[in-house]
């Protein structure tokens, strides 16, 4: 809750994290999600105890691990958490039994306690078999495995991700997301996970938590950040966006009005009043509907001309110049370069956003 901490390197002071506050519910899997530099390894660190905060609390339900005011500094290895760090290693010269054995060993429990748990861990990352194999001879995917199945051995309460997958190759690592979240599910482990990557935050997270420049600048379902952010900066994190800058109307009845660059827009109103605000109106690329024919009955109709047309296998993704904006579309026809043609946007899909001076 509210963490902070600055870096001191010499006689400079590097910000990371500020006023952080963040809620991870029981059982839940919660993702901070940000660009690299944006302190999500250093919230994560101060979590597990590996850096102390200047400032903050922290708590594992009501048990305070952490807190500057009441001089509460939890050590690391009695906070019962399970990480797994941003650059994973599995000892080489182990075998996957030992690598995954190691961390009860430091607990000293009993050697056929050990067998039990890791035999049990094992089946559940999908590796059994595998007891006796060198670290070196194992796939990326299997490394990472043995990499998790250490974090989980010794039962931790809360699990802490950083990047667990970035090492993989994409097809492994999209593999390993399902795994990793129906492993969740099925443990029920409370887990607080790190990625900078929009698509793993989206599908394995019950709630995103979107950083920038060490703080949170908003959280909430993935669903619900990707279709209805409230910052310009969730919206074109979190996807492709193209944004048309204007100042909001009035309300008119269920509509607002926008009025940009690019003409009189319209958008579906929402609790958030912008009326008379300099706003910007995003459009994801899934909602540019084009057409070579002016479309009847559409509310938002722009007319542009052909930028690019690129082929890409499920979809053809084009740019069309639209006066000063370009905007992106998803669709399933070709275009040739310079054609007139005609953008088109549901008004429930063109999301208001205000504007935000950088
Ligand atoms: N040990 C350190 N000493 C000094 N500065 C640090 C240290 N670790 C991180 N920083 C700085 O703190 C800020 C936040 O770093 P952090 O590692 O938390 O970012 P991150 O969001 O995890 O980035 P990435 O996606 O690249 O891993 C950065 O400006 C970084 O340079
Ligand atoms: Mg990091």
């Amino acid at each position: 809750m509210n963490l902070s901490k600055t870096y001191r390197v010499g006689r400079q002071a590097i910000p990371a994290v500020h006023g952080v506050t963040l809620d991870v519910p029981d059982g839940k899997i919660v993702t901070l999600l940000g660009p690299s530099g944006c302190g999500k390894s250093t919230t994560l660190r101060c979590i597990a105890g590996l850096e102390r905060p200047d400032d903050g609390e922290i708590f594992f339900d009501q048990r305070p691990l952490f807190s500057r005011a009441r001089g509460i500094a939890v050590p690391p290895e009695q906070r019962n958490v399970g990480m797994v760090f941003q650059s994973y290693a599995i000892w080489p010269h182990l075998t996957v039994f030992q690598n995954v054995a190691y961390p009860l060993q430091v607990r000293r429990l009993p050697p056929r306690q050990i067998a039990e748990r890791v035999r049990e861990v094992l089946v559940l990352v999908g590796l059994s078999g595998l007891e006796d194999r060198p670290g070196p001879y194992l796939s990326g995917g299997q490394q990472q495995r043995v990499v998790l199945a250490r974090a989980l051995v010794y039962r931790p309460e809360v699990l802490l991700l950083d990047e667990p997958l970035s090492n993989l190759d994409a097809k492994v690592r999209e593999q390993v997301r399902e795994e990793l979240r129906s492993l969740q599910r099925r443990l029920g482990i409370t887990t607080l996970y790190v990625t900078h990557d929009q698509l793993e935050a989206l599908g394995l997270s019950d709630v995103v938590a979107v950083m920038q420049a060490g703080g949170i600048v908003e959280m909430g379902s993935p669903q619900d950040l990707y279709a209805r952010p409230a910052h310009p900066f969730t919206a074109s994190f979190l996807g492709e966006i193209s944004f048309i800058s204007g100042t909001a109307a009035s309300a008119d009845g269920e509509m607002v009005e926008v009025l940009t660059s690019c003409g009189l827009l319209h958008s579906l109103r929402s609790e958030r009043s912008l009326a008379g605000k300099p706003v910007v109106a995003g459009v994801r690329p899934e909602h540019v509907r084009l057409s070579r024919d002016r479309p009847r009955d559409q509310t938002n109709v722009l007319e542009g001309t052909v930028v690019s047309s690129l082929f890409e296998g499920t979809r053809v993704k084009c740019r069309v110049a639209v006066g000063d904006v370009t905007l992106l579309a998803y669709g399933d026809e070709l275009f040739t370069l310079d054609e007139r043609l005609y953008a088109s946007i549901e008004p429930k899909h063109l999301m208001l956003l205000p504007h935000l001076a950088r």
